[in-house]
């Protein structure tokens, strides 16, 4: 009897925890805030600035998130930061930013990141990006 009764409760901690999992692959459920707040506030910070509570822990310190348009002359850098989420870019070396690319993979809508060639890109990353557009100081 205790074996069913733990049998079952042990059923619904693996459906709660299961829950409780970032929505992964499914896309809708995400914006790119959502995604902000869940991937990259422990580092960067709730508001992008680099203050993020695992900063402190880091050897090389997160960026401000903020000021990716002014450092670039005022244009928003969109395809350098999408590559940079994604992991193709490495940044400064050795870089404590983990590449997002799995857990972003979503589907794809084509988008033209300033070379005029229209690319397959992640829905999650564009929403993410666009998001990061929206914290430019
Ligand atoms: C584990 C900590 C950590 C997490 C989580 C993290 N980053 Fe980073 N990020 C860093 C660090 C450290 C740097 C600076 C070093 C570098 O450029 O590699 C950085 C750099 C960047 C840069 C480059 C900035 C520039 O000036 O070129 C971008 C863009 C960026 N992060 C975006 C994000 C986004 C978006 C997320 C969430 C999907 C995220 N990061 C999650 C630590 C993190």
């Amino acid at each position: 009897m205790r074996l069913v009764v733990s049998f079952g409760l042990g059923v619904v901690a693996v459906a709660g925890l299961v829950a409780c999992l970032p929505p992964g692959q499914k896309g809708p459920q995400t914006t790119g805030a959502s995604d902000f707040a869940d991937l990259c506030a422990p580092c960067h910070g709730p508001a992008g600035v680099g203050d993020g509570p695992m900063a402190a822990d880091l050897e090389i310190k997160p960026a401000d998130l903020t000021g990716l348009a002014a450092r670039n002359g005022g244009e928003f850098p969109l395809a350098r930061v999408m590559s940079k989420i994604w992991g193709y870019s490495e940044g400064a070396v050795p870089s404590m930013m983990p590449q997002f690319g799995p857990l972003l993979d979503s589907p794809t809508v084509l988008v033209d990141v300033g070379d005029g060639i229209q690319t397959p890109t992640p829905e999650r990353l564009i929403d993410l990006a666009d998001y990061l557009k929206t914290i430019q100081g």
